[in-house]
């Protein structure tokens, strides 16, 4: 009710006004280059992939994003959609497939369940939809590429913050302007990934 980015998502083409979180992060941190490669999980009903699409030049005949979401989607110009759960086992080899095997220069993710209601329950499956998320992204990126993630409340595990820290140069949490005030909804924001030989050794050390 009364929302302006709801108005705004209608008459500038959105499907969601999720598209505006995405928008206003990449104002500030600009993730996507003109030719990157962004993976979109949790994609439906499409904001984020309509929103990377344009920024990155993408189109069918050379897409560039790719997006995996377990509900039905229409179709975006210029982006590869599976209807798939992410965390399947196959579900990361056919999104690298979709990109021709190329590293990743954006992985982003704004997946979440649908709450139980119970506090606990909800806090432990974020975090693994966090934590699988951050493991993909750092098998699959290009050395500098960046991860974004939905995280509630709480904030990022330790643990897992941690090890995003030793992989990329920077790593901080960010609420843009259009994610709502009363939400506990916030990012995750990693950049500057070190690269594979720097995820490999530290994996190494464990
Ligand atoms: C907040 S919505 C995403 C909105 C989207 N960023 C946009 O701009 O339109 C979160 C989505 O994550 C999806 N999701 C949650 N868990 C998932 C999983 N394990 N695999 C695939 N999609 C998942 C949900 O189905 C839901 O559509």
């Amino acid at each position: 009710m009364n929302d302006p980015y709801v108005a705004r998502a209608r008459s500038e083409g959105y499907r969601s006004r999720a598209a505006f979180k995405i928008k206003e992060m990449n104002e500030k941190q600009k993730f996507f280059k003109k030719g990157s490669r962004v993976v979109d999980l949790g994609a439906a009903p499409g904001g984020w992939s309509q929103v990377a699409a344009a920024a990155v030049g993408s189109t069918d005949a050379n897409p560039l994003v790719v997006g995996i979401d377990y509900l039905d989607m229409d179709p975006i110009p210029g982006v590869i959609l599976f209807k798939k759960d992410f965390t399947e086992d196959d579900a990361p080899g056919l999104l690298i497939e979709a990109l021709g095997g190329h590293k990743v220069d954006v992985v982003m993710s704004d997946m979440a369940w649908p709450t139980t209601g119970h506090r606990a329950t909800d806090h432990l499956r974020i975090v693994h939809l966090i934590e699988i998320a951050a493991d993909f992204a750092i098998q699959v990126l290009a050395p500098g590429g960046s991860f974004v993630a939905k995280v509630f409340q709480g904030g990022t595990e330790h643990e897992l913050l941690h090890m995003l820290k030793r992989h990329f140069n920077t790593t901080f949490h960010i609420k843009p302007p259009s994610s709502r005030k009363d939400s506990a909804e916030a990012y995750l924001v990693a950049k500057g990934f070190k690269g594979s030989n720097v995820a490999e050794n530290a994996e190494e050390e464990r």
